[in-house]
């Protein structure tokens, strides 16, 4: 239901193997192999090692050494720190450093030529798979800082947008987060979100950016999980422009411009949330890709399919696929749809069904157990390094533990 797939592998995915770090040790016998122990307790694999003395200390070897992103690598560089002297990180996986860095990774990373799959309900319809690659090839060349190529939607379209809007808006002050209805009503206000037209990606980005900085950036397909991820780094989100087919307003196993609309924008709004996705965003920059993938599956099962309480111990929808999806909307939170406490060691463990009603969601009492949650979740990040994020030059650095 977003924009974030797990069907393609990046050329920045195939980048994240390799860490390079260069220590010192003794020149006695047995010490290399007791460095190379802790690396192996830690299950961190080698790809090279050299050596050489010293120069200006005989007593001394200088060890270079290229290790795998893998395994408990902070453990493992913690403990060679430790162990040795001179220990340097040279350097770490490429991810990208200032907002722009995105379009570095745009050409890799979209798989907006694949065939749509047979249960899509436009599989059949060779008119809307030929207008879908239209729209989104436009997406294709965008660059940051550019305008977001304008679609003129035609009539059918612009149906189709009014049967999904009307058949939610009803539905939102009962079954969505406040936030969410908070937001929604200063769009409709601003006659931004109206049934009659489709709102152009440019006038709602700018909407954003004047709330919480966050702005939309044009996608022609599914992304690669660490691709999608890096960009909520830069409080940025890849979004789709073509819209579902209009035999199913009520369903679509692909994101589309309404899922993108209705079920995120509202909440990329509110900057608490923003901030949230934006430290699941931060999390992922350099980190291995197994750590990705439980990262992915915590965006899926909270940004995505999420639910948390209000203060009346209402049970509100705040995942963006099921505020754009009138169908799961109403079943999500009846009895028969199964919840769990959320917590992220056990939603990284799940699968998703990007196509389906979910089997069950993760609730929690409050946004505020949301966000402690994930954050003493992303303590257990084993890149070697952290990142921090300046908001005023858009741009991370990174920080050696
Ligand atoms: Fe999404």
């Amino acid at each position: 239901m977003d924009a974030i797939g797990n069907t393609c592998r990046s050329e920045t995915e195939t980048n994240q193997k390799k860490i390079e770090i260069s220590f010192s040790l003794p020149n006695k016998v047995g010490q290399l192999a007791k460095a190379l122990e802790i690396m192996k307790s830690h299950q961190v694999n080698l790809y090279h090692i050299n050596s050489k003395l010293n120069r200006e200390n005989s007593e001394e070897f200088d060890f270079f050494v290229i290790c795998d992103n893998s395994g408990r690598l902070k453990e493992a560089l913690g403990g060679l720190k430790q162990f040795s002297t001179n220990f340097e990180i040279i350097s770490v996986p490429w991810f990208p450093k200032h907002i722009s860095d995105l379009d570095k990774i745009v050409p890799y990373t979209f798989t907006c030529e694949k065939e749509l799959e047979a249960d899509h309900p436009g599989f059949t319809d060779a008119e809307y798979k030929k207008r879908r690659k239209e729209v989104a090839a436009m997406s294709r060349s965008y660059k940051y800082g550019q305008y977001i190529p304008r679609v003129e939607y035609t009539e059918e379209e612009i149906n189709t947008w009014r049967n999904v809007y009307t058949g939610l808006i009803d539905l939102y002050p009962k079954n969505a987060c406040k936030q969410f209805n908070c937001n929604l009503k200063l769009l409709q206000k601003q006659r931004c979100y109206t049934a009659d037209n489709i709102p152009q990606l440019e006038d709602v980005s700018k909407f954003l950016q004047k709330r919480t900085g966050f702005r939309l950036r044009p996608a022609p397909g599914l992304i690669s999980p660490r691709d999608f991820l890096a960009a909520l780094a830069f409080r940025t989100s890849y979004t789709t422009q073509y819209i579902r087919h209009r035999s199913k307003p009520e369903y679509t196993p692909e994101p589309d411009i309404c899922h993108e609309l209705l079920g995120h924008v509202p909440l990329f709004a509110d900057e608490e949330f923003s901030q949230f996705a934006q430290d699941i965003g931060l999390a992922s920059l350099g980190a291995p890709s197994e750590y990705i993938r439980k990262l992915a599956m915590c965006y899926w099962f909270t940004v995505e399919f999420g639910l948390w309480k209000e203060e009346n111990d209402e049970l509100k929808a705040y995942g963006a696929g099921l505020l754009s999806s009138a169908q799961e909307l109403r079943h999500c939170l009846t009895d028969s749809a199964e919840k769990k406490t959320f917590d992220p060691s056990e939603a990284c463990k799940e699968k998703i069904e990007p196509s389906k009603i979910q089997p069950y969601y993760f609730v929690e009492d409050s946004f505020d157990i949301v966000k402690e949650k994930m954050r003493a979740y992303a303590k257990t990040n084993p890149r070697p390094f952290d990142v921090c994020y300046d908001k005023s030059t858009q741009s991370v650095k990174v920080i050696y533990q």
